[in-house]
């Protein structure tokens, strides 16, 4: 049997991203018969509507799309900007939800870790992520809730999560994710 595969899309492409660092830790707590992508929405175009009408959208739009039409499933890992999801993000969820009748989002289980090195470990980001996400009929898992917090004390130099909590935690929502993306399956 094939692998179940989960598609990873970032809310940010700095360099020495937080969020990156916590991708990268929670990739590898999925246990066997999982595979994990990064589906990069660092380079979309900005959408415009005026392009999937003239049928010559970029050719990035073209990829994307086929990237999430391939992923069972879906993991968003995102700061928070100025209390919401980054654009880039945004961009990302407009361009996989169109042309209008062929939302590639649909249908796909799914789950939200925010990240911040904030206390408030992205609460509003992950809220209006979750908002979009269930207008685009992504099941989105509702708990365990995960909000990462005061992210850069569960980081060492070399970018691991160090610390038993933090660990557990991040498996925790592994754990959680699997089943809830079996119970949907
Ligand atoms: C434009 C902008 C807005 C931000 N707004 C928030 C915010 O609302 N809440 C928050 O916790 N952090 C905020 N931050 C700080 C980010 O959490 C911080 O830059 C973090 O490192 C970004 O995530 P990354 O390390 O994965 O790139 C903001 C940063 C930028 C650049």
């Amino acid at each position: 049997m094939s692998d179940t595969v989960i598609g990873v899309i970032m809310g940010s492409y700095r360099k020495d991203s937080y969020s990156k660092k916590i991708a990268d830790h929670i990739v590898r707590q999925f246990p066997e018969g999982y595979a994990t992508t990064f589906i990069s929405a660092e380079s979309l175009p900005m959408y415009n509507q005026d392009l999937d009408s003239g049928g010559n959208h970029p050719q990035e739009w073209t990829e994307f799309r086929a990237q999430l039409g391939k992923v069972d499933a879906l993991l968003f890992i995102t700061p928070e900007h100025n209390r919401t999801f980054p654009a880039v993000l945004k961009n990302a969820l407009d361009v996989g939800s169109r042309p209008y009748g062929n939302n590639k989002w649909n249908a796909k289980p799914g789950a939200v870790i925010s990240v911040s090195p904030g206390k408030i470990g992205g609460f509003g980001a992950n809220h209006h992520l979750r908002q979009t996400l269930v207008f685009l009929n992504v099941a989105v898992m509702a708990q365990p809730e995960a909000y990462v917090g005061e992210v850069t004390s569960m980081l060492a130099e070399d970018g691991s999560v160090v610390g038993e909590s933090a660990q557990e935690f991040l498996k925790s929502i592994a754990d959680a994710f699997v089943l809830w993306i079996e119970r949907l399956g």
